[in-house]
């Protein structure tokens, strides 16, 4: 049976019909990063997605890599538990309270992901969204003479998780750290794609402190505003798939007596960022 690609009624995104996540042909691992790479992300529902299945889905996209912390709930280094479960008063997952603002994971580092799985295991009653924005659409609704003014422009980004509140430069450079081209290009299409996040860009090299700052809030606007981005609620058995190259993604605040149970691959990228 042959997958059918369903574009969401919204800024980006598309969904799979018709794919059984336990058994993907070679037809429908080509057909399924071909819809990658036009929709920036996928969704897949009502399917409940065993590890060892999750990482087969996340390979049709790229080399799945290793997770900073290997937790009970999984037992397997290339499954990221994202859970706010606890055992003895400790999280047994990753990033496991509240909301986070957007972000392009692992921005900081020399090649960030190339992409990620998300699979939904058990969710709150409310709360717990994650949010999408279309940085190439983004990149495209941009005047010509701004774009002509980001030609060449390099930024830098600092690994920073759960807080927004910006330090000053000094204190970002403590922490792992990179500069990439501010607007990237995407080997397979060349298209265009605004590589900048409210979270963990510090500065654009090259500009003042505050025409740096103006610059990035600027930009940041942009994605986020809402006829950018993608509100994706959960429901038990759905999968998302982002290109961490054209997206940047966000989690609102959920309440935290209630258990939320994610399980992520991480996709590698094979080149750094080019401009
Ligand atoms: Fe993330």
């Amino acid at each position: 049976m042959s997958l059918t690609v369903r574009p969401l009624d919204a800024a980006l995104g598309a969904q799979i019909i018709g794919l059984d996540v336990r058994d993907i042909s070679q037809t429908s691992a080509v057909a399924l990063h071909e819809a990658f790479l036009k929709h920036h992300l996928l969704l897949i529902r009502d399917q409940t997605i065993a590890d060892a299945d999750l990482v087969k889905l996340g390979e049709c996209f790229g080399a799945i890599g290793k997770s900073r912390m290997v937790s009970p709930l999984s037992g397997r280094d290339d499954i990221m538990v994202i859970s706010n479960i606890r055992e003895d008063g400790k999280p047994v997952g990753q990033l496991p309270d509240g909301e986070m603002a957007f972000h392009i994971d692992q921005i900081y580092r020399e090649t960030p992901a190339k992409g990620a799985a998300l699979h939904a295991v058990e969710i709150p009653d409310a709360g717990g969204d994650t949010m999408f924005s279309n940085n190439v659409a983004a990149y495209e609704s941009l005047s010509p003479a701004l774009q002509k003014r980001l030609e060449g422009l390099l930024a830098t980004h600092s690994f920073q998780y759960g807080e927004t509140q910006r330090e000053n430069r000094a204190e970002a450079q403590e922490r792992p750290h990179y500069t990439h081209p501010l607007v990237r290009r995407i080997p397979e299409n060349d298209k265009r794609s605004l590589s900048v996040c409210r979270l963990m860009t510090d500065q654009i090299e090259g500009l003042s402190e505050d025409d740096s700052r103006a610059l990035i809030a600027q930009l940041c606007d942009v994605l986020e505003n809402p006829a950018n981005v993608y509100s994706h609620q959960w429901r038990v058995g759905d999968t998302l798939i982002w290109d961490n190259r054209c997206t940047s993604h966000a989690r609102t605040d959920f309440p935290t007596t209630q258990r939320r149970l994610m399980k992520r691959v991480t996709i590698k990228d094979t080149v750094a960022p080019l401009g």
